[in-house]
């Protein structure tokens, strides 16, 4: 055998290793990929010439074998045993109680982790080479899913150290950004979605063709060592460091992934304050995790606690409310927004999910309704991360009763019974599948929005006219339709809550002096979908009067610049509900002066110019986007929040509203977190997009 050629073999290995080190669990490559990847082919062909220099250590090995028949079973040295559980506060203080009594300590030091939502594995490790690997099966005796394993590139095939035998135990799961790529590609290729990323990772585990599995891209992070007279694991020839703590920094110097956010805390109070803080970064982490687990830091102290039945006593998983819950579905019904988009909900079955107890359910719209086939009587799973809108993620078809019934999106608008329609979104000219009422000047559930859009500055410009105020006026019915405006009397404003007799004329005296205004205001003002200022002005400026523009017709407003056939029909479809021109002709009664055209006598702002409408829904909020997004461009966010009225900045301040982390966030993230912004994940962000 020619031995420069066995030094160039160990050579490659060794720099591949580092090199996959630096890449997939520092995050900090040192070379490109082309330059890694001429290392790589090296070695393959290198192996494949000298087929005796092959080994199961090499990391040529990662990329799968032959598939298997079944797994083999695997005998677990030390059975894997599970955690108890901790669901409340109150269930943590008693745990910690139970410490401090059985310890005889004043204040109990812990470890404290993140609580993986992955699969138990276990891996042995023999003079430092990897050589078997397991699941955790029903803890006695798990599958080996060795070939599996050796794909998992956080995984290491040949430790640091040449410690004769040692076994770890840890998590293997798939990390949010693979999971996402993972589910584009499968959509594309019209594969079956993943619902979740552990489903994924259990999935990508279970493969009998590894080769399958090495392109899931698995990912592992170890949480437990022991020595042979431990209970869960064994290490020969070593001496393990004393501490929970200190173990872990010992398996990362081996070179196994640790988690970044493990630390040392004292007392129960230590135990909180990490179990917020990390509740605080759970939608930010790059993986998904269900909770936190407290060790007592101390092995000795370990030994001295034991175990109750199948779990050690000396550990808790403190697990965060539940995001995801199964229920089913009473009913669904139509909700109509404030700017008329008819939304299907579902009537749920209450059930206790994310930290409250849902009851309705967004199903967004028609579409979503339709791809998700979700029927009445079905039982769904409901999904509510954080402060979001709770949603249904799922429907299981195996628990479909034969009884259910489809839901028939209404032709006429369930709250006022006007006209309803589907209208492109005129942004991307595509239809946007929201249904939406077209009598936004007379529907209730649209009232208040109208009636403020109505009075803004840029509108009819009534000032003192506040949402507060308004809410009123239409919660004591006074106030229908902006036209009602004009009926109102000293009298009644002034026992309005909060309105005194000085701001109720002040008040009259402003809607007084809204009767003289221009055209433009006037359809501005009507709230049209798609019809902004610079819309507006075009209009007005084209049809001169009232009259000819409530007669215009889809052609000729075509023939205004500026306007195209999405526009066109937004107002085709307003004008041509009676509901609406009734309440125009209440407005000319009202004693409207019009002036033909005219300018607005504010300075417009680009973003004024292009007009501002009711839809709208994030008008005043200021976004900073931070990180890798898995399914679309930061670009392309920023573009469809700006399309909602949204404001997106590049820092973070204490103007900031929102900041959306995507993968890897860095500092702004730290800084969002230090002003209290409220930081989104890419999933939360998409609820925006359904709204
Ligand atoms: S320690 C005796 N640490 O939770 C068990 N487990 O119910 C020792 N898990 O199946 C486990 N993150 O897979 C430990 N940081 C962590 C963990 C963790 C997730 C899982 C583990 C086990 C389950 C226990």
């Amino acid at each position: 055998m020619n031995s420069s050629v066995l030094d160039r073999i160990i050579f490659l290995r060794a720099e591949i290793d580092k090199h996959n080190q630096h890449y997939y669990v520092l995050d900090a490559p040192l070379i490109s990929d082309a330059e890694f990847d001429q290392l790589f082919r090296e070695l393959q062909h290198l192996e494949t010439q000298y087929p005796e220099l092959q080994s199961p250590d090499s990391p040529t090995q990662r990329i799968g074998a032959a598939p298997l028949k079944s797994f083999a079973e695997v005998v677990h040295r030390t059975p894997m045993l599970s955690l108890q559980n901790a669901l409340s506060e109150d269930e943590a203080c008693a745990f910690d109680t139970r410490m401090v009594q059985a310890l005889g300590d004043a204040e109990v030091e812990y470890a404290v982790e993140p609580k993986f939502d992955g699969l138990a594995i276990s891996l042995t490790y023999e003079q430092g080479v990897f050589k078997q690997g397991a699941t955790r099966g029903d803890g006695s005796v798990g599958e080996d899913v060795t070939q599996n394993l050796r794909t998992v590139r956080t995984i290491p095939l040949r430790l640091r150290r040449n410690i004769p035998f040692i076994e770890v135990r840890g998590e293997v799961l798939m990390m949010k950004r693979d999971f996402a790529e993972l589910n584009r590609q499968q959509g594309e290729s019209g594969e079956k979605l993943f619902v979740n990323p552990r489903n994924a990772a259990a999935g990508s585990l279970r493969q009998l063709d590894s080769r399958i599995t090495a392109q899931r891209h698995l990912s592992f992070f170890a949480y437990a060592v022991h020595a042979e007279d431990h209970m869960a694991g064994a290490v020969t020839g070593e001496t393990l460091p004393t501490t929970h703590a200190a173990q872990m920094t010992f398996l990362h110097e081996l070179g196994f992934p640790v988690p970044l956010e493990r630390r040392v805390v004292k007392g129960i109070q230590g135990l909180l304050t990490y179990y917020h803080e990390i509740g605080a970064q759970r939608h930010s982490l790059p993986y998904d995790i269900d909770g936190v687990v407290y060790k007592v830091n101390a092995i000795a102290r370990q030994e001295h606690l034991g175990f109750v039945s199948r779990a050690p006593r000396f550990a808790i998983a403190h697990k965060f409310p539940a995001e995801e819950a199964l229920t089913t579905v009473l009913d669904i019904e139509i909700q109509v927004g404030r700017t008329g988009a008819l939304t299907p909900v579902a009537r749920l079955a209450p059930v206790f999910v994310g930290g409250v107890t849902v009851t309705n359910a967004t199903l967004h719209n028609e579409d979503e309704l339709r791809r998700k086939d979700i029927r009445i009587g079905d039982t769904v799973s409901v999904r509510r991360a954080g402060d979001v809108i709770p949603e249904v993620v799922r429907v299981l078809l195996e628990k479909r009763p034969p009884d259910t019934r489809e839901f028939v999106m209404p032709q006429q608008c369930p709250v006022c019974g006007g006209q309803v329609s589907k209208q492109a979104d005129e942004a991307t000219l595509s239809p946007c599948g929201i249904l939406r009422c077209s009598s936004g000047l007379y529907c209730p559930a649209q009232r208040s929005g109208a009636v403020l859009h109505f009075a803004s500055r840029r509108a009819l410009n009534i000032e003192g006219l506040g949402d507060k105020i308004v809410e009123q006026l239409v919660e004591l019915k006074m106030v229908h339709t902006p036209a009602d405006l004009y009926n109102l009397s000293l009298k009644k404003l002034a026992a309005l809550e909060r309105m005194g007799e000085k701001s109720a004329s002040n008040l009259l005296g402003a809607i007084e002096r809204s009767k003289s205004t221009t055209l433009a205001r006037l359809i501005y003002a009507l709230g049209i979908r798609n019809v902004g200022e610079a819309t507006a002005k075009e209009l007005a400026r084209h049809y001169a009067t009232l009259d000819n523009f409530m007669q215009a017709d889809s052609e000729s407003l075509q023939a205004v610049s500026d306007i195209g056939p999405i526009v066109a029909q937004s107002i085709v479809s307003f004008l041509s509900e009676p509901h609406n021109r009734e309440v125009i002709a209440q407005l000319r009664s009202a004693g409207l002066t019009l002036s033909p055209c005219g300018a607005w006598p504010e300075k417009e702002s680009a973003e004024q110019a292009q007009g501002i409408s009711l839809d709208m829904p994030l008008r005043g909020k200021t976004f900073v986007l931070t990180g890798t997004l898995s399914g679309m461009s930061r670009e392309e966010a920023k573009a469809k929040l700006e399309a909602l009225g949204a404001r997106v900045s590049g820092s973070v301040s204490q103007k900031t509203d929102y900041l959306v982390a995507g993968v890897e966030a860095g500092s702004k993230l730290t800084k969002a977190r230090e002003l209290n912004v409220q930081v989104l994940d890419e999933q939360q962000l998409l609820q925006f997009f359904h709204m």
